[in-house]
């Protein structure tokens, strides 16, 4: 299970008699928010300047084991170093100097960068920051997510393993679902992706920035919207590549979503809630009878035996699927492990 650094108190320049502060209230947690991480850990919070980037101050602060919350303060400043400044908060593990994500290489803990505060006392919008390092081709993706505890927006862990598994697939390193390595090498000239319950929408953006040549559409409720818009704004798609987002409720009959037949549907962590499967799986059922020979990448984290249903349903709805396993890393250098399934309908692949 993956940690998380969050602002419970987003930071802001804040006076003191006659200094000024960096003030930020922080938790590390997971991504249902539900546990702290109960592990001791060195931090580095930064402050670094807008929109240059040059770190204008650093310091070391310390997670440690039992932990809620810890208050940051940096200072103090004199109000003339302060004065006009534009910040960001960057609170990172100090020995990771960049957050990679891969089979081997992803931290326990995401860093994470506040939005721009000052050159008031105001505080930073109620906003996050991850930089995640895919490949080395790559820019580094950039995802907002809110700092609050909405199931909607903000990043899970099926989402990383997600990412992690395209990049393998798309690189050639993943050789466990055939049908899939071949779509997403196949050069084909236009593939079309559907995300549903895409959240920030990371994990058809990271797709858009590995592979050329895809139209990635993510759909998921209204209240996204913006923080997807936000995430699409700042994002680096391949050439020939674009994302696009449209609401989609699983719920309401599901509306022609793309100009041609979609290839590829991502579903990520999607499966948390029982009742909302059967509705989910019929979304999914009326996508690939609509565009035969479509696959679905499910990413899975197992919370509940509730979910098992899904597999029932997908079942009855004619699916059959390869499976493989993605590990991500867990406290005390455990592993946990995110479950993939590649699914196709089963009169597709008695065709192909
Ligand atoms: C746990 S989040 C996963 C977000 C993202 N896929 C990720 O892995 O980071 C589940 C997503 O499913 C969406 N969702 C839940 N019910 C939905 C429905 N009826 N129609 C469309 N999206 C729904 C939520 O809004 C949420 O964004």
């Amino acid at each position: 299970m993956v940690y998380y650094i969050r602002f419970l108190k987003t930071p802001r320049f804040q006076q003191q008699k006659k200094s000024v502060f960096i003030s930020a209230l922080i938790c590390i947690t997971t991504d249902l928010g539900d546990d702290f991480l109960a592990e001791d850990v060195d931090l580095t919070a930064s402050w670094v300047q807008h929109p240059s980037h040059k770190i204008r101050y650093q310091t070391a602060l310390q997670w440690q084991a039992g932990s809620r919350q810890v208050p940051i303060l940096l200072g103090p400043f004199s109000p003339n170093d302060a004065a006009g400044q534009t910040a960001v908060l960057k609170i990172q593990l100090p020995d990771v100097e960049k957050d990679v994500l891969g089979e081997h290489s992803t931290p326990l803990v995401i860093s994470g960068c506040s939005a721009p505060f000052g050159p008031q006392w105001e505080p930073a919008e109620q906003l996050i920051r991850r930089d995640l390092n895919i490949a080395d081709n790559v820019r580094p993706l950039r995802i907002w997510e809110e700092t609050g505890n909405s199931i909607a927006r903000h990043i899970w862990d099926a989402a990383l393993a997600a990412i992690i598994f395209l990049e393998k697939v798309i690189t050639g390193a993943e050789k466990s679902m055939p049908p899939l390595s071949q779509l997403l090498n196949s050069g084909k000239s236009t593939l079309q992706v559907v995300e549903l319950g895409a959240g920030c929408g990371i994990v058809g953006i990271a797709l858009a920035t590995m592979l050329a040549n895809c139209e990635v559409l993510l759909t998921d409720l209204p209240e996204v919207s913006e923080i997807v818009t936000r995430n699409i704004n700042e994002a680096s798609p391949k050439s020939s590549a674009s994302i696009k987002f449209q609401t989609l409720d699983w719920d309401d009959p599901t509306p022609n979503l793309t100009r041609g037949p979609i290839d590829l549907i991502l579903v990520s962590d999607c499966t948390y809630n029982a009742d909302s499967l059967p509705a989910l799986v019929s979304v999914l059922n009326r996508l690939v009878r609509g565009s035969p020979g479509a696959m679905v990448l499910v990413a899975l984290k197992r919370r509940h035996e509730s979910e098992a249903v899904f597999f029932d349903l997908m079942r009855a709805a004619g699916f059959v699927s390869l499976q493989a396993k993605v590990p991500l890393p867990a406290q005390w250098e455990q592993v946990d492990q995110i479950e993939m399934y590649c699914y196709q309908q089963e009169s597709d692949v008695e065709k192909a």
